[in-house]
């Protein structure tokens, strides 16, 4: 069932925001997907549109800009030129930007080419000192560090990182993260109402079902199994040890669609606590 895009909205209070930053206006995209067949240019258009409709301070974007081949990421580059923001565009790479030896140097480059600062363990400071904003590398790639970044941001400041995997949340409490924004879930893409994405619903029955029984369960879902750890924990916002996360339903679409999981533009308001 195709569904057109939703606008979510948040407000989140946060320890320690400056009262210059209070009632910053932050976009979130995720899960662009741009490879030719799971991302419409008429949905990535709406997306751009909307973002610039919100008037945000800062758009954040946490990766899958292609599928598999980077070469597509030409084509969202030149659409991501349209967004606009007070203090910029701030991105993280994901999974799906790392599968071949050349993709991240070509997605890093095409981003940065488009004025979209690409951060890999590194922190920035785009709305002044008052908020760090830091960029993870994939939780599933060797470089996923984020102990040398997180260290750099004094104490006293509040941090909004970006990282692709929401699963890299458990790493991250030791830490103070104000908030995380993920994505790469796409929220399971098919959900039944009141009970979740029918993928975790799968993956949790078969773990009850005697062990012949369970492998005479179709295996349709076998390849989104891992994707992450706990389905119960795909979109929306939640708690994390100390720490908040938000996970974004992503843009791009995997077969065999979306069925009450729409593709997601998040508008975060952030206020003084
Ligand atoms: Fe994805």
């Amino acid at each position: 069932m195709p569904e057109s895009l939703r606008l979510e909205r948040l407000t989140l209070a946060i320890a320690d925001l400056p009262p210059y930053l209070a009632g910053v206006r932050l976009v979130h995209l995720s899960d662009f997907h741009c490879d030719g067949v799971r991302l419409s240019p008429r949905l990535l258009a709406r997306a751009i549109a909307l973002t610039n409709e919100l008037q945000p301070d800062l758009v954040v974007l946490t990766g899958d800009y292609v599928t598999e081949e980077p070469e597509p990421i030409a084509v969202l580059a030149t659409a991501l030129q349209g967004v606009r923001s007070r203090a910029g565009t701030y991105a993280v790479l994901g999974n799906h930007d790392l599968l071949y030896p050349r993709s991240r140097a070509c997605i890093a480059g095409a981003l940065q080419g488009a004025g979209v600062q690409v951060l890999w363990n590194e922190v920035a400071y785009p709305l002044g000192p008052g908020l760090a904003v830091v960029g993870l590398a994939d939780y599933w790639s060797p470089q996923f560090a984020p102990a040398g970044v997180m260290g750099t941001v004094p104490l006293r400041v509040p941090r909004l990182v970006l990282a692709h995997n929401p699963d890299s949340a458990d790493a991250l409490t030791p830490w103070r993260v104000d908030l995380q924004v993920s994505g790469h879930s796409h929220g399971g893409q098919v959900v039944i109402p009141g009970l979740g994405p029918v993928v975790g619903l799968v993956k949790r029955g078969r773990t009850w079902l005697p062990q012949g029984v369970a492998r005479a369960v179709p295996l349709l879902w076998q390849d989104w199994f891992d994707v992450v750890k706990d389905w119960r924990r795909s979109a929306g916002l939640h708690t994390v040890g100390n720490n908040r996360l938000y996970i974004n339903r992503g843009l791009g679409t995997y077969w065999p669609g979306r069925w009450f999981c729409p593709p997601e533009v998040t508008l975060l308001c952030l206020e003084s606590r």
